[in-house]
């Protein structure tokens, strides 16, 4: 096509399925396991997935095919691929403003993301110990730390959060190994790493929620998740929750997609990966909210328990499973690599910048930028014991009480990713050459049309009005 000429060493995914694995690997994370969960649980449950599956379809789907088509037709970095596609339209570049965004959200991001995955690197360390221990005392099929109580097994996270070093030890940990990946290029780790991990989690994942239907509470947690109570539906904070986490399950927000479809060759259908990915993406987090939720109801947690629901809710399910020892600790495994081949994706988004502006290599890069992240990501680690008390925004409406933590994790979920999609629809919806994102798109006849209602109308308009209500919850009345 013409004027799309790829920047110069630009590396390529070697297919079309290593494409829609990777860009999967990016959405499937701890944003399916760990944060849809909690999302569900804050927001009173149905209501908030019913209100999460119409956000993804309506929403993020139309913007996942656009964020990848501003990638796949630059062929460059997040806000080097919007600011051709601008000038190509003979628009402002200043429309990378949406890339910006991104970068600045989703860098953000992998500030917390660190953490969470650090207390992925806990539960591995101590099952792998139960483990040992079950082999040597010649029991392997025992069920997870079957020498501790269900009430000792509920206290392990706040033991973790008393210690600020092992915290902050095992944040640093993760964030080096996804530096180290990044570093080392695109193609050999992440297509790797997404192409052999991906499959094999998703059929742990769904043995274990066979394993919590039989065993757990399923039919509460069925009701719980799928019927909506209308009236919750309704306020304006669970809207934007849910939005917020469509984003950030589906790693948009001018990020992620916009970076991984600038590998995507010519030939592959984002329309279609498009649709692939989003549905895969809410597969996971749906099966997870239905291996979690039968355990929280039949131990009597309370659903609401915040951030540390996973955490507490699967190993008491592995406590009780016959093999649980060995399920725990391999489930904690590939949960760990869910969350790098999302943590590698949150990096490269400011990488390939860095390395495209400045034309230092990716290692320098990588380990230039993993050094602010981790900084910044002291206060979130931190969020749990030493500065539990500090309320870093509370004159922003909705977030009096959030802590550090919830602070970053809040204003880059429901106000900057959104913003950023707010930006991409109109400028894809509206300013970008018509002709040029339609052949983009892989889209042709009704498909077409809709698409270009959803992201010209109806994403820019419910995106707004979202953020919005939102930020000024007192317009609701
Ligand atoms: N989608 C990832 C998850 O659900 O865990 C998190 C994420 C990755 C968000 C990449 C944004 C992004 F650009």
């Amino acid at each position: 096509m013409a004027g799309n000429t790829a920047a110069p060493g630009q590396a390529q995914w070697s297919s079309k399925a290593a494409f829609v694995l990777a860009a999967t690997g990016s959405a499937v994370g701890l944003g399916n396991l760990w944060r849809f969960p909690t999302e569900v649980g804050s927001n009173g449950g149905g209501a908030f997935v019913l209100l999460y599956i119409l956000c993804v379809v309506l929403i993020a789907l139309p913007l996942l095919l656009a964020e990848s088509l501003i990638g796949r037709h630059g062929q460059r970095s997040t806000i080097g691929s919007a600011v051709h596609l601008a000038r190509q339209s003979g628009a402002s570049p200043a429309w990378s403003l949406l890339a910006v965004v991104g970068l600045i959200a989703n860098t953000a991001i992998l500030t917390f993301y660190c953490v969470v995955a650090g207390w992925v690197i806990y539960f591995i360390g101590t099952s792998a110990a139960d483990l040992i221990g079950a082999i040597g005392a010649g029991e392997p099929l025992r069920g997870a730390f079957a020498p501790q109580s269900v009430e000792q097994i509920q206290q392990m996270m706040p033991t973790l959060f008393a210690n600020p070093f092992l915290l902050v030890g095992l944040q640093f940990a993760f964030l080096v190994v996804t530096v180290w990946i990044v570093a080392r290029g695109v193609k050999g780790g992440i297509e790797m790493a997404a192409t052999w991990l991906m499959p094999a989690f998703f059929f742990l994942l769904i043995g274990i929620t066979i394993y919590a239907a039989i065993t757990g509470d399923f039919a509460a947690a069925v009701t719980y998740l799928f019927t909506p109570d209308f009236e919750r539906a309704l306020q304006p904070g669970v809207l934007s929750s849910a939005l917020g986490q469509a984003f950030f399950s589906l790693s948009l927000g001018g990020g992620a997609m916009i970076a991984y479809g600038a590998y995507a060759s010519r030939e592959t259908n984002l329309g279609q990966t498009s649709g692939m990915i989003a549905f895969a993406d809410t597969g996971v987090a749906i099966i997870a909210g239905l291996a979690i939720f039968p355990i929280v109801f039949s131990v009597g947690m309370a659903p609401d328990a915040g951030p540390t629901l996973m955490f507490q809710s699967l190993p008491t399910a592995f406590h009780s499973m016959p093999g649980g020892a060995i399920v725990g600790f391999l489930f904690f495994v590939l949960a760990l690599f869910a969350a790098l081949t999302s943590s590698v994706s949150l990096l490269e988004i400011s990488v390939s910048w860095v390395t495209e502006k400045f034309g230092v290599s990716r290692g320098k890069a990588a380990w230039g930028i993993g050094v602010p992240v981790f900084l910044i990501g002291l206060l979130s680690a931190l969020s749990f014991n030493i500065l539990a008390d500090q309320r870093p925004i509370p004159f922003i409406p909705g977030f009096e009480n959030a802590t550090w933590f919830d602070a970053i994790d809040g204003v880059t979920g429901k106000l900057l990713l959104p913003l950023s999609g707010l930006i991409t629809a109109v400028f894809i919806g509206w300013v970008a050459d018509r002709k040029l994102v339609n052949a983009e798109t892989g889209l042709t006849g009704g498909g077409l049309a809709a698409w270009r209602f959803l992201i010209g109308w109806l994403c820019p308009l419910a995106v707004f009005a979202i953020l919005v209500i939102g930020l000024f919850p007192q317009l609701l009345g």
